[in-house]
């Protein structure tokens, strides 16, 4: 397929209007069901944000010494966000695109930290959470660090024991979460503070997601654990202005308690003929736009405001666990310190991911989680009025279940749940790869029908097994992880005999 540039430009309208038409298959965010993807405070203060995002639509943050307003604005947005985040005179930071690209730094800029200090160190590992952000997983593969992933406790915190336990001289550093994404609970950040002070180790903790939720939810009166700066042995945090801080998307922020563990993110390339060249994040060119708008976004929000938004957004998730704990069949995998919700099928013999099919059948976006299986929703205000919906779909949903048992060795259903069995992690990864390729290909102007790939020859292992032999495929699969969980709880409690 051949297309090209169009010879003659087009009228803006017909642009617009073309734009706006590729648009009708997208997910409907505005209608309150999709979780996540989309953080909106509003029609005015979405107004506000483009307002702002396009004052400085042009401006540039690759050179602060021409758009010193820029400069101007990263710096406040950091000092307040530092404010809120308890943390001393002397903290420093940068805006980054997003959450990945501020764990990205965080890994790279203690992984530059250790070879400083320790120019003999080879293969450099981190301690994290098995539940940190895949962004980390991304940042070790890019930065040839080995992650060692910690297991968790019964209520999916990480067991800081078991960070202990994994930490060697090859460690550069610690991370944790607060929250962790897909269950939405903070690990024990004041216990592997103590770890990262005796051992002398840089902390992370990633609070791209919750950094902007949980200060308001203390100053609300929830009870939530202590775990920023005021934690001794934290030495950086990230959080996302993209996210509960209402910003337009493009804002992260990454936060250290003093230059001396920043000053290994910059980098400065001194022998370039188009001149020296410094870079404080990953990006060359800056956009102005996310500055502006991240900067317009808190001045308009305001302490209050971010409290009054965090507060319903907490009761709306209270709402939804409350009717979620109602209804048998279901069950919530933890009680969450966000606003978050993940539930699981609690019946035996109920497949979570044909109640996910029927939900997303209905409209819902659904998130489908692994380890255990089950389903998240990450919850904003403006989903208050539809509790009550999204629990009468999910009762309609569960009784679905009930009388399909033979659903779940279909479709989507199928597919999430081998790839969540499946023990050959290789096979898994080589099947989403061919997916990605499909994706990309260069007559691909679509995502691809999974269960189409699932049907061809050049699919992945997986997608084929699941195509041909789903049914007894995922008999067996089913009973080796009860196996496997069987003989992990004999040998857990010989070894603590
Ligand atoms: C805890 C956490 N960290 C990092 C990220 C990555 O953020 P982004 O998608 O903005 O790159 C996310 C995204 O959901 C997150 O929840």
């Amino acid at each position: 397929m051949s297309l090209a540039i169009p010879r003659k430009g087009l009228e803006n309208d017909d642009v617009l209007d073309r734009l706006s038409s590729f648009r009708a298959d997208d997910t409907d965010w505005r209608a309150g069901r999709t979780w996540s993807l989309v953080y909106h405070a509003g029609d005015e203060h979405s107004d506000l944000l483009k307002k702002a995002h396009a004052l400085y639509f042009s401006e540039n943050g690759l050179n602060p010494m021409a758009f010193r307003s820029l400069r101007r604005m990263e710096a406040e947005i950091i000092r307040m966000t530092a404010t809120m985040l308890n943390a001393g005179k002397e903290a420093v930071g940068t805006l980054t695109s997003g959450g990945t690209e501020s764990l990205l730094l965080a890994v790279k800029t203690y992984r530059d930290r250790a070879r400083a200090n320790k120019p003999w160190l080879r293969r450099p590992e981190l301690v994290a959470p098995r539940t940190i952000h895949a962004a980390v997983d991304k940042a070790c593969h890019y930065f040839g660090v080995r992650p060692r992933y910690a297991d968790l406790g019964p209520d999916y915190r990480v067991d800081p024991e078991a960070m202990q336990k994994l930490v060697n001289r090859r460690t550069v550093m610690l991370l944790a979460s607060a929250p962790q994404y897909p269950h939405g609970v903070v690990d024990p950040i004041e216990r592997i503070g103590s770890l990262a002070a005796e051992t002398r180790l840089p902390f992370h903790v990633d609070a791209c997601f919750g950094g902007f939720v949980l200060p308001w939810l203390e100053k609300a009166g929830y009870d939530v654990p202590v775990w920023d700066f005021r934690v001794d042995g934290v030495t950086s945090i990230s959080a996302d202005l993209h996210k509960y801080g209402f910003a337009a998307k493009g804002a992260s922020s990454i936060i250290y308690r003093d230059m001396g563990y920043m000053r290994h993110q910059f980098f400065v390339s001194t022998d370039w003929p188009g001149g020296i060249y410094v870079s404080p994040t990953i990006p060359g060119t800056r956009p102005g736009g996310p500055i502006a708008a991240a900067w317009a976004s808190l001045m308009s929000m305001g302490q209050d405001g971010y409290v009054e938004r965090s507060r319903l957004a907490m009761q709306t998730a209270e709402a939804l666990r409350e009717g979620i704990k109602k209804l048998p069949g279901v069950a919530l995998v933890c009680e969450a310190d966000a606003p978050v919700v993940a539930w699981m099928a609690d019946d035996e013999g109920l497949d979570v991911f044909v109640i996910a099919d029927r939900m997303g059948a209905r409209g819902w976006e659904v998130g489908r989680q692994q380890h255990p299986s089950c389903v998240h929703m990450t919850v904003n205000a403006n989903q208050a009025p539809i509790v009550e919906r999204y629990l009468s779909d999910l009762a309609d949903a569960v009784s679905y279940a009930r009388e399909h048992p033979e659903a779940g060795r279909k479709g989507d259903a199928a597919l999430y749940g081998m790839m969540a069995k499946v023990p050959f992690r290789g096979l898994v990864k080589q099947s989403v790869l061919e997916v990605m390729e499909r994706m990309y290909a260069p007559d691909a102007f679509d995502v691809p029908d999974l269960e189409r790939v699932g049907g061809s020859k050049e699919s992945g292992l997986v997608l084929r097994l699941v195509d041909r032999y789903g049914d007894d495929l995922m008999t067996a699969l089913d009973q080796a992880s009860e196996l496997r969980r069987r003989v992990t709880k004999l040998l857990r409690s010989r070894l603590s005999q």
